[in-house]
């Protein structure tokens, strides 16, 4: 059934594009324009003579498109830079996989109509070289996205994807934010239905724990003995988080925090408890803070560092932080270490003692390279793949948190562990298996989300020489360059979406000049 025309909604932005169209002399080329169709949003997309039309909302978590960035072939999401095909609505670059509706459109007397739905289409070329069978060791991030992105490029070949966790993929960011403080059903954590795994025919091993390697068999050995032969055997294995070896670490209300079996473990234990001590003042760490204070819990955060997140977002953004989290009620122990945890409480190196019913570690994650490195992969702090994310063996690709690859903007080999990078790493080498020969250009880009305050960051500075800040950082309101040695390696935005995706499209061309102007153009 059709939606009903809903053309005098007030909510709706812009013009009825059924029944009024857009003036075309209002779209430039390149340029968006938001109107609606049948009660929903539709923007419309110019690319030369040409307009299409696109729905709204990102299919990742909704983003408004209508604020994206026309860059090229792509339209990128504001929210956490998806990239999707105006032309056909394709989501070709994560982290959106489902395609958004696209609308047909009729110029007439100057004017651009929406005059109905399409059908979805895939564009899908000729496969080069399918192998006989692709396993997939790892069912987050990067595995799953290849497993996707396989079975959407028309490859017929099985699909294995073997995954120790005991669920089918799912949203793993959302398990330190809303998930964790409840305001996110279990219904919305899993990235795909068990019924697509059956239709895409994607074998999906759970609770299965590959340990062996035999590249010259070219077989993968799962713990039970069971032997899987490969074409083509992608490593996705991610990372596990560290433990703190001090006395008292391992007591049952101890936890670390990457699964969504830990977030459940969490929950269950925020319930009986008035006040959690987070170890660690890093993103998971501060999410889990403020997921636990969402819960009614008094939250204390305890952390070697003076300023939180001070290494990564420098002492300003992290001092800003700081007082968002104090402003919800967060007490911080800075400059602290835990030296015994007790059923109940915890002490402080300083002999101070907090009271805890529920502990959770935040203290970094090691990748788990243990296959790799038994199997003889050239490994250099994660595996050192190329930038088809090609390993050093044949046949063997690696994805995600594992991998150190060759980043075209900073010139330099890096590992990073962001989710978004995960999966387009994973997407990439799942093109790649099938022979298409693509390297991955995509700077690293990671959100974060603390309250009502997402922080996008663009590149990758592990150090810089000076920190440029446009706009007030207080105010919610900024961007903070990041550089070294006169190049500006990474930008950090808090509601400043635009520069934060034209970054993103010069630094994927690997075009540091361009960073550069749209700084200065911001901060004028
Ligand atoms: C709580 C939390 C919140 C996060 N929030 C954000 C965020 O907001 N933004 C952001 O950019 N990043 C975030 N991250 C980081 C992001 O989730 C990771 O970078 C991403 O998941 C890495 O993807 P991956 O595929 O490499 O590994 P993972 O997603 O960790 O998947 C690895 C998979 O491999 C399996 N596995 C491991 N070893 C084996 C084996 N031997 N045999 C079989 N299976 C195996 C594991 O069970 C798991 O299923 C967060 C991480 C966590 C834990
Ligand atoms: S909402 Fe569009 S990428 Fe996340």
């Amino acid at each position: 059934m059709e939606a009903m025309s809903d053309a005098n909604d007030p909510a709706l932005p812009g013009p009825d594009l059924g029944v009024d169209g857009a003036a075309i002399a209002d779209l430039p080329d390149g340029g968006l324009l938001v109107g609606h169709f049948r009660g929903e949003l539709v923007v419309l997309v110019r690319k030369g003579a040409a307009i299409h039309g696109i729905a709204g909302k990102c299919t990742h978590y909704g983003g408004p498109l209508g604020e994206g960035l026309h860059e090229g072939e792509f339209l990128i999401c504001p929210w956490h830079h998806a990239c999707f095909r105006p032309e056909t609505g394709e989501a070709v670059r994560a982290p959106a996989i489902d395609p958004v509706t696209t609308y047909s459109i009729e110029q007439r007397e100057g004017r651009a109509f929406v005059t109905g739905v399409k059908s979805p289409r895939i564009q899908r070329l000729p496969i080069p070289s399918p192998p006989a069978s692709v396993v997939i060791v790892g069912g987050g991030a990067a595995g799953f996205a290849a497993a996707e992105m396989l079975r959407r490029e028309g490859y017929e070949g099985p699909v294995t994807l073997v995954s120790e966790d005991d669920a089918a993929p799912y949203d793993r960011p959302n398990v330190s934010k809303d998930y964790l403080a409840g305001t996110a059903a279990p219904e919305w954590m899993p990235l795909r239905s068990p019924e697509w795994y059956r239709e895409a025919r994607v074998e999906l091993l759970l609770r299965s724990r590959a340990v062996a390697i035999d590249p010259k068999e070219t077989r993968v050995r799962l713990e039970g003995g069971r032997s899987l032969p490969y074409g083509a055997l992608l490593l996705a294995t991610g990372a596990s988080p560290v433990r703190l070896d001090i006395p008292g670490a391992n007591l049952p209300h101890v936890h670390t925090l990457r699964t969504m079996r830990d977030s459940e473990s969490i929950i269950e234990q925020a319930k009986r408890a008035q006040q959690a001590v987070v170890v660690g003042a890093s993103f998971i760490g501060l999410e889990v803070a403020a997921s636990l204070s969402t819960r009614a819990l008094s939250v204390h955060v305890v952390a070697p560092e003076q300023v939180p997140m001070e290494r990564v977002l420098g002492a300003e953004l992290g001092g800003f932080v700081r007082t968002l989290h104090e402003e919800h009620g967060v007490r911080f122990h800075l400059g602290q270490t835990l030296s015994e945890i007790r059923e109940g409480s915890v002490t402080l190196k300083d002999g101070t003692r907090l009271d805890a019913e529920l502990v959770v570690l935040g203290v970094g994650v090691r990748p788990n390279v243990e296959l790799a490195e038994t199997t003889g992969l050239r490994l250099d702090r994660g595996v050192l793949v190329d930038e088809y994310m090609r390993t050093s063996a044949e046949g063997i690709w690696a994805a995600g948190d594992i991998a150190r690859w060759p980043d075209r903007y900073s010139g330099e080999r890096i590992r990073v562990e962001h989710w978004v990078v995960a999966e387009r790493q994973g997407q990439t080498a799942a093109r790649n298996i099938l022979g298409r020969r693509e390297p991955f250009t995509a700077a690293p880009f990671f959100w974060s989300q603390h309250y009502d305050v997402p922080i996008n960051y663009v590149g990758n500075a592990p150090s810089w020489d000076e920190i440029q800040t446009v706009g007030s950082i207080a105010d919610r309101d900024c961007l903070v360059a990041y550089r070294k040695a006169g190049k500006t390696r990474a930008i950090a935005t808090i509601y400043r979406d635009l520069p934060s995706m034209q970054a993103q499209a010069a630094m994927d061309r690997a075009d540091p000049q361009s960073v550069d102007a749209l700084v200065l153009a911001t901060a004028s």
